[in-house]
């Protein structure tokens, strides 16, 4: 019997290709870069199913061009919105996604930045690179630590809630903030507030860990920077699009944010030209699920939701 055909738009992990082409009559690609549309709407004629990722932008128009033999559309990555998903619904085609296997490594890179941005690691490491590190000295790169020290979380998910345990570990309290109060056993002692005001005046680091999309679009504004603690830390391993880079970068330029760390930008691969002028933020480049196990898990998952759309199954990470 012939193999399903399923289209891959950028390279993955060697393991992750394989079992792609054991299973399927595979369209693989050698590039890094998100496929051109001519390229994708050339390549998926009689594709059964489209494994995709962050950056190729799936909108209206694109999934209205696409083939009828499309039955559904994987994204290697957690978060989707750069898919349409009520267009992909309108023309019968599914959509799943990799929850829960990326969770502790988007946690720990939202630790990472915690620390490189509140330790000022990043201006310690172009010191040394560019040759101007003297030695130690008693007054010099002074930061904040981060443990005793007061972490708000916007978005007590499955990547928040693994920050927050992480985070416990090195003596931090927690707090957040989301649309509604987590059951007992999942807040394990963490503090809830049903108001940005009330949430961010305790914040003394605050991490972004929310989904992207309309609804949280430049959450972090000119505003509810205001309402922060003077010298607060903030940092973004969520989508870049949760905050206004020019009220961050003006924060950042007032001491009112004292350091930021930053792995997702606003229409990435493009960054605000006012972080790189700034020594108190440290920038990563959305690095958040990047290692070998976290990268093979995220395939198999995605592909086992394609796997099973096609059998007529319904998959636990099918997007609803
Ligand atoms: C995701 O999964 O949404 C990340 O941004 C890529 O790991």
């Amino acid at each position: 019997m012939a193999k399903p055909v399923l289209l891959i738009t950028r390279r993955l992990p060697q393991d992750v290709e394989a079992r792609a082409t054991r299973d399927y009559e595979a369209r693989l690609t050698a590039s890094d870069i998100p496929m051109p549309r001519d390229v994708l709407l050339r390549r998926v004629q009689g594709a059964d199913a489209v494994l995709t990722c962050p950056g190729d932008h799936f909108g209206a128009e694109l999934i209205g061009m696409l083939p009828d033999s499309v039955k559904v559309i994987g994204t290697f990555s957690v978060g989707y919105d750069h898919v349409d998903v009520m267009a992909a619904h309108g023309r019968g085609i599914a959509v799943c996604n990799t929850p829960d296997v990326l969770s502790l490594a988007t946690a720990e890179c939202a630790l990472l930045l915690i620390l490189a941005a509140s330790r000022r690691a990043g201006e310690g490491e172009r010191l040394i690179r560019a040759g101007n590190w003297d030695g130690w000295a008693p007054t010099q790169l002074m930061g904040v630590g981060a443990a005793g020290r007061k972490l708000g979380i916007f978005g007590m998910g499955r990547i928040g809630r693994e920050l927050a345990r992480l985070a416990r570990g090195i003596g931090m309290t927690i707090h957040y903030r989301d649309v509604a109060r987590l059951p007992e056993a999942l807040e394990a002692g963490a503090i809830y507030h049903d108001s940005d005001a009330g949430f961010l005046a305790e914040c003394e680091v605050l991490s972004l860990n929310a989904p992207g999309g309309g609804s949280t679009r430049h959450w972090l504004n000119a505003a509810r920077i205001a309402m922060l603690p003077r010298g607060a830390v903030v940092v973004n391993a969520a989508r870049g699009t949760l905050v206004d880079d020019v009220a961050l970068i003006a924060a950042l330029r007032s001491g009112q944010v004292a350091y930021a760390g930053l792995d997702v930008y606003d229409g990435e691969p493009k960054v605000h030209p006012g972080y790189l002028e700034l020594e108190n933020v440290v920038l990563l480049p959305h690095l958040g699920s990047a290692t070998v196990a976290t990268r093979d898990a995220m395939g198999f998952k995605v592909l086992d939701g394609i796997d099973a759309v096609l059998a007529g199954r319904v998959p636990d990470n099918l997007v609803r």
